[in-house]
């Protein structure tokens, strides 16, 4: 009886994390979508915790409080900004998580032989690999996102051999692992590949340059819910099976439209360097940009919005920054109600995590129809008046596009060079996250509006009211 619960419970949940991903597909229904997994979770975790095999509850309990306390806690300080960093972080405790149960499920005595005991094996060698490349990865991806690590790509002169000699010696680790069934030799094999399996997780993502850093985050997504699938195969629960299943392909289907957006090819993104043939990190200067730049005010920016008839907004990650976004939405319904057609245009990777810029629209209530992906807006440039560029960098940067040598020639960008004025707001004349000079600051229809995001919108909204 109890078991037959279990099993509809968990099917349920299964199907409540499905529907889940079916509503994060679109901004109308991402809140159902995220109610759907809260329920799903909380029906996972009940179920779970009420297995008739479940015995520590003390320590349990203990834990459930610790975890709920502290997720409580992190969620209600985190900045949007600072989400990126987050997620990359919660990826690097599913890789522990795997880490620790394959170790535990190894050393936990067991009466199986013959194939069950080499399947066994598989799934902890499996899970302990999968779940040491995600865990060191995602510290280093941490590390890289909260700038406590250079974004510059380390690119050692031998490192595709580094790799290739990881991944034949790992491979020859676990034949030995699987041959070795239980006996200390096995223990042996699989201490050195958990270490071989941290070196590379951390040279996996050290290698690779500031602006394919999207397609980590996606990618080690995509690790942590193999990593749990490892878990659950080694737990024999089907849930964490079908969740970290979920997890796993969503996040390399994400990672593969990621590429496709940045026009990267995936197994060079992952292989490292990519965008710099010459193997030198992404953030040296291609060509070095020169020229004069022409700084405006505030009220000259009003000037020439109210004179414009078609008018796109580009938000990018000093937006976020600067939280300009309910101020920027202002403006908009202002000129809005002056007759002057406002959009917004989001490129796929601004800001620093997937749907950035869509969630900080949805939050200052910025109506989706008034939203475009590049794809649907980046033929209307050249039929629009005034571009207003707000602390976007690499996704509005022509060198994309004009020069084979930058470090991210090839990815597609908002054209917005090609309106009759451009308007960018930023504090300095800094680079983005790539590290790769702009010479569209130097365009002569370019104005630039120094300052911060938010300052500076508040100052243009006074101006036009
Ligand atoms: P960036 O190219 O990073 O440029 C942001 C610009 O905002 C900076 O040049 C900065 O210039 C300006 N800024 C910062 N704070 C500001 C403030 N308070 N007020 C005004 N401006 C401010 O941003 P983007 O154009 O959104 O491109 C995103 C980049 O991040 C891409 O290279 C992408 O590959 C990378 N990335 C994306 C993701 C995802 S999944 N979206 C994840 C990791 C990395 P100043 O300092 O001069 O103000």
């Amino acid at each position: 009886m109890l078991i037959g619960i279990s099993i509809t419970s968990y099917l349920i949940a299964s199907v409540l994390f499905i529907l889940s991903l079916g509503g994060l597909r679109n901004q109308e229904t991402a809140r159902s979508g995220n109610y759907y997994g809260m329920i799903g979770m909380a029906i996972a975790i009940l179920v779970t915790v009420l297995n008739p095999n479940v015995e520590a509850y003390g320590l349990l309990i203990v834990a459930l409080l610790m975890g709920g306390f502290i997720g409580a806690i992190l969620a209600r300080r985190v900045k949007m900004t600072g989400m990126p960093e987050l997620v990359a972080i919660l990826h690097s405790f599913v890789g522990l998580a795997a880490i620790l149960v394959g170790y535990n499920n190894f050393i936990e005595p067991n009466a199986l032989t013959g194939s069950e005991l080499i399947v066994h094996n598989v799934e902890v060698f499996l899970g302990i690999l999968i779940g040491a490349v995600t865990f060191s990865g995602s510290l280093v991806a941490f590390g890289k996102l909260s700038g406590r690590v250079s974004g510059k790509p380390v690119l050692l002169p031998a490192r595709h051999w580094l790799n290739l000699a990881i991944g034949l010696i790992c491979l020859g680790l676990g034949y030995w692992f699987v041959a070795a069934g239980s006996s200390q030799e096995a223990m042996g094999a699989l201490v050195t590949m958990t270490v071989l399996a941290l070196i590379f997780g951390i040279h996996m993502v050290l290698m690779i340059g500031g602006a394919d850093m999207p397609v980590v985050v996606s990618m080690l997504n995509s690790y942590s819910g193999w990593a749990a699938a490892t878990t659950g195969f080694m737990l024999s629960n089907n849930l964490l099976i079908v969740t970290g299943a979920l997890v796993g392909s969503s996040g390399a289907i994400l990672s593969y439209i990621m590429c496709e957006a940045m026009n990267r090819d995936f197994l060079s993104v992952i292989a490292g360097g990519f965008g710099t043939d010459t193997g030198s990190p992404s953030t040296e200067k291609s060509s070095e940009v020169k020229g004069e730049v022409t700084a405006v005010t505030a009220q000259e920016v009003a000037d020439l919005l109210t004179s414009s008839r078609r008018v796109i907004v580009v938000p990018g990650y000093g937006m976020a920054v600067a939280h300009a976004q309910h101020t920027v939405f202002e403006i908009a319904n202002t000129l809005r109600g002056r007759k002057i057609d406002v959009r917004f245009a989001i490129h796929p990777v601004a800001g620093r995590m997937p749907g950035h810029m869509n969630v900080l629209l949805a939050e200052a209530k910025v109506p989706y129809g008034l939203v475009f992906e590049m794809d649907e807006i980046n033929e209307d440039f050249d039929k629009t008046d005034v571009v207003i560029v707000i602390g976007a960098n690499d996704i509005v940067n022509p060198s994309a596009l004009e020069d084979p040598s930058s470090p991210i020639a090839g990815m597609p960008v908002l054209e917005v060079w090609k309106a009759k004025t451009v308007i960018v707001s930023k504090r300095g004349m800094a680079t983005g996250y790539a590290g790769v000079d702009n010479p569209l600051f130097y365009k002569e229809n370019t104005r630039m509006l120094f300052g911060d995001a938010k300052k500076m919108m508040d100052e243009v909204l006074k101006a036009l009211v």
